[in-house]
């Protein structure tokens, strides 16, 4: 495991103003919004984000959910999945209790409000991705899980606003992680553009800090991340002093629509769970590449893909190679997945009858902030959840569909720590 630490040497500006409370939260993810909420049960909450509360990744979630809640699977199964997948640098107990608590956690983001599509029996309905050997994916509006997600946290912060427990501050950058004479995390310095008194350089001061910041993948000329994604979490996490792991592990979807190598920044994901549907990958050749170079074909983890979708741009000399979804059918690929069929139709490809042409791209960070079991960072008082985190969960490569998980569950951890542990903290 490699580890990182930096001195704290940079100065920001002197805080014009300072809110108070509890605790601070910030990013407005699945992690963020999750902590949020139930964290305020334990203490006042004030949750920060860069711009408004859905612009992170959550939002763009295309695939699903992981979860065992299918009959015929089982927390164990999940565990063996996770752990092939990472390559044998997964943290055991950390993805045993990933797995363990995830069908819960599911459920109860279904009560919150969150509509997972249904089978015909009213159960949630299941897919599978690459990695996975058993359909654990719960996915909602067809392929926009996440937007789905994000929507159901958001009203039920909205519903509870105005609770004097929680309070939000948009269009805030957050600059700093501070720390009181004992080193212990006791609020962030941030830049917000806002109106009145909370404007410009300020002081949002609690108990403890959450950061749920999202990932970095905008460091990359090309990623499926949205524009928030810059890494700030991890660089505000080294500058308080925290321990960053596992940072060279990052993550490249297969399957991202190439749009030719002048496209830069935010790039179209085609899913994995257009393959997980039955979708082909082939070179410009025409000739399916995947199913000799793994046993479960175009559904192996997902590094095994990418580096066999890069090693037939090689061996073919081209920038891309297909995804072949045409046999699926037009009237299933609208309904299953309307956001990649508009998105790829927007570009003049239709997925029904067109072989659609996909490249890797950067996806997600799988090292972060070194956390415990239950979220806590190597600083006191600092929190971290989500992409932004390091939980051990990921290993060498996080398993499709993981993610999202990772984030209700230990949002759901670090609320309960907060709730045992913010009544001693002076
Ligand atoms: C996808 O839908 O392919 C992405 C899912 C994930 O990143 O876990």
């Amino acid at each position: 495991m490699t580890e990182f630490r930096l001195p704290r040497r940079l100065l920001t500006e002197a805080p014009g103003w300072a809110e108070h409370a509890d605790v601070v939260v910030v990013g407005s993810g699945i992690a963020g919004l999750t902590i949020a909420l139930e964290a305020r049960k334990a203490g006042r909450v004030l949750l920060v984000t860069k711009t408004g509360l859905p612009a992170g990744s959550t939002a763009w979630a295309q695939g699903g959910i992981a979860a065992a809640l299918g009959p015929e699977d089982s927390p164990e199964q999940h565990l063996h999945d996770t752990l092939m997948a990472g390559g044998g640098l997964c943290d055991e107990d950390a993805v045993r209790t990933l797995v363990t608590e995830g069908p819960q956690r599911v459920r109860e983001l279904a009560a919150l409000g969150t509509e997972f599509e249904r089978a015909d029996d009213g159960t949630i309905a299941l897919t599978r991705e690459g990695g996975h050997r058993r359909d654990r994916i719960a996915h909602a509006g067809g392929d926009a899980t996440g937007k789905e997600i994000s929507r159901a946290l958001i009203e039920a912060l909205r519903a509870v606003e105005e609770d004097p427990g929680i309070d939000v501050i948009e269009h805030a950058l957050v600059t700093d992680v501070l720390t009181d004479a004992h080193g212990r995390a006791c609020g962030v310095s941030l830049h917000v553009i806002g109106e009145g008194r909370i404007d410009g350089v300020g002081a949002a001061l609690g108990r403890a800090v959450v950061l749920a910041t999202g990932g970095f993948g905008q460091v990359y000329a090309s990623t499926t991340n949205p524009p928030v994604s810059t890494g700030d979490g991890v660089a505000l996490a080294l500058r308080a002093g925290a321990q960053i792991v596992d940072l060279e592990f990052v993550q490249f979807h297969p399957t991202v629509l190439w749009l030719g190598r002048t496209a830069k920044g935010q790039q179209p994901l085609i899913s994995e769970a257009v393959r997980g549907e039955g979708a082909h990958l082939r070179d410009v050749e025409g000739r399916r590449f995947m199913a000799d170079r793994h046993e479960l074909a175009e559904l192996a983890p997902r590094d095994v893909v990418a580096k066999g979708v890069v090693t037939a741009m090689a061996e073919t000399a081209a920038e891309h190679v297909w995804l072949d979804a045409r046999h699926l059918g037009a009237e299933f690929l609208a309904e299953r997945f309307p956001t990649i069929v508009a998105r790829c139709r927007s570009y003049g490809i239709d997925p029904a009858t067109d072989l659609v042409p996909v490249a890797p791209a950067q996806h997600y960070a799988s090292g972060g902030v070194r956390t415990d079991l239950r979220g806590r960072t190597t600083v006191p008082g600092l929190y971290a959840c989500g992409e932004v985190s390091w939980t051990g969960v990921h290993g060498a490569n996080r398993l499709a569909s993981n993610s999202l998980l990772e984030g209700l569950v230990w949002g759901h951890r670090i609320a309960i720590d907060l709730a045992e542990t913010l009544a001693d903290v002076p």
